[in-house]
């Protein structure tokens, strides 16, 4: 297959949890400029069906589809609904995530559990309802969106929550790699560094000096745009990454090499 042949996307479908914003909306955009039907996944209903106009007028069937991760009726129910619409499922990537800067000797056990249940249980409970459909089917590729997080404690804000629900993103992926190898089914994650999306941005606004920090750290000394994902989303989504499963895809600046 020609190199440009291996990252095309046609005739493909894709679900993007968090698709409404952020790293989830460049990641939709991007596989639906490679060609495929994207489900627009996210708690936003609004914003996810502005995202899915958007991504329409770029010739590509897309729907938005109302989901709370953490509901495992309302996984099912996009699950299902994206059968019902297109057929199958191709490519998942599971982007819907929260963050949160609390101290751990002040953290609530409900500060608690609310990320873990976004980031981890939200994330497996949509790697197994779409697994299913891919193991049936004998193919797919998920990614999920980990963080550098995952690998390094984050200087200087507390957020211990977060970064153990990334490294739990991280062996999660490979775990169901390792299970899932077999049916053809890959499992790959996204390490991102600092992002400037919505995210951060609301992070930012109580500590705002932090980002300046954050840049001196970063060996490429920015902090990364949105869009400077869809590069690596379309890579594993597609053949161009054909032999990986299981690996980590840092994408972050430099920071966790140093
Ligand atoms: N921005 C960064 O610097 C950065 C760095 C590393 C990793 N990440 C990860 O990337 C992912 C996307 O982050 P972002 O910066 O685009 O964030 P964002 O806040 O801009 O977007 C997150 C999206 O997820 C949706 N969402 C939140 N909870 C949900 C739920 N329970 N069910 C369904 N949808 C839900 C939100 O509505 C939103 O549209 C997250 O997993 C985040 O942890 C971000």
């Amino acid at each position: 297959m020609a190199v440009q042949n291996l990252f095309d996307l046609h005739g493909e479908v894709a679900i993007v949890t968090g698709g409404a914003q952020g790293l989830g909306k460049e990641m939709g955009l991007a596989l639906a400029e490679a060609g495929a039907s994207v489900v627009v996944a996210d708690m936003n209903l609004e914003k996810a069906r502005d995202v899915a106009q958007e991504i329409e007028k770029l010739g590509v069937q897309s729907l938005a589809v109302q989901v709370d991760v953490t509901q495992k009726d309302q996984v099912e129910a996009m699950v299902q609904k994206t059968i019902d619409v297109f057929g199958k499922i191709d490519i998942l990537v599971a982007s819907a995530g929260v963050g949160q800067w609390v101290k751990s000797e002040e953290m609530s056990l409900e500060d608690w559990n609310r990320v873990i249940s976004i980031n981890l249980t939200g994330l497996f409970l949509c790697c197994q309802a779409v697994g299913r459909e891919m193991i049936k089917r004998r193919k797919g590729s998920i990614i999920t969106i980990s963080s550098m997080s995952g690998i390094v404690a984050n200087v200087p804000q507390p957020q211990s929550h977060y970064n153990a629900s990334k490294g739990a993103v991280i062996m999660l992926t490979k775990s169901l790699a390792m299970e899932w190898a077999p049916y053809n089914v890959r499992v790959n994650t996204i390490a991102p560094g600092y992002m400037q999306t919505k995210l951060v941005e609301d992070l930012l606004v109580q500590y705002p000096e932090y980002a300046k920090l954050w840049r001196e750290l970063t060996p490429m000394k920015r902090l990364g745009r949105p869009e400077e994902i869809k590069g690596p989303c379309v890579f594993l989504a597609s053949n161009a990454s054909s032999y990986m499963t299981g690996s980590v895809l840092v994408m972050d600046g430099g920071y966790t090499m140093v």
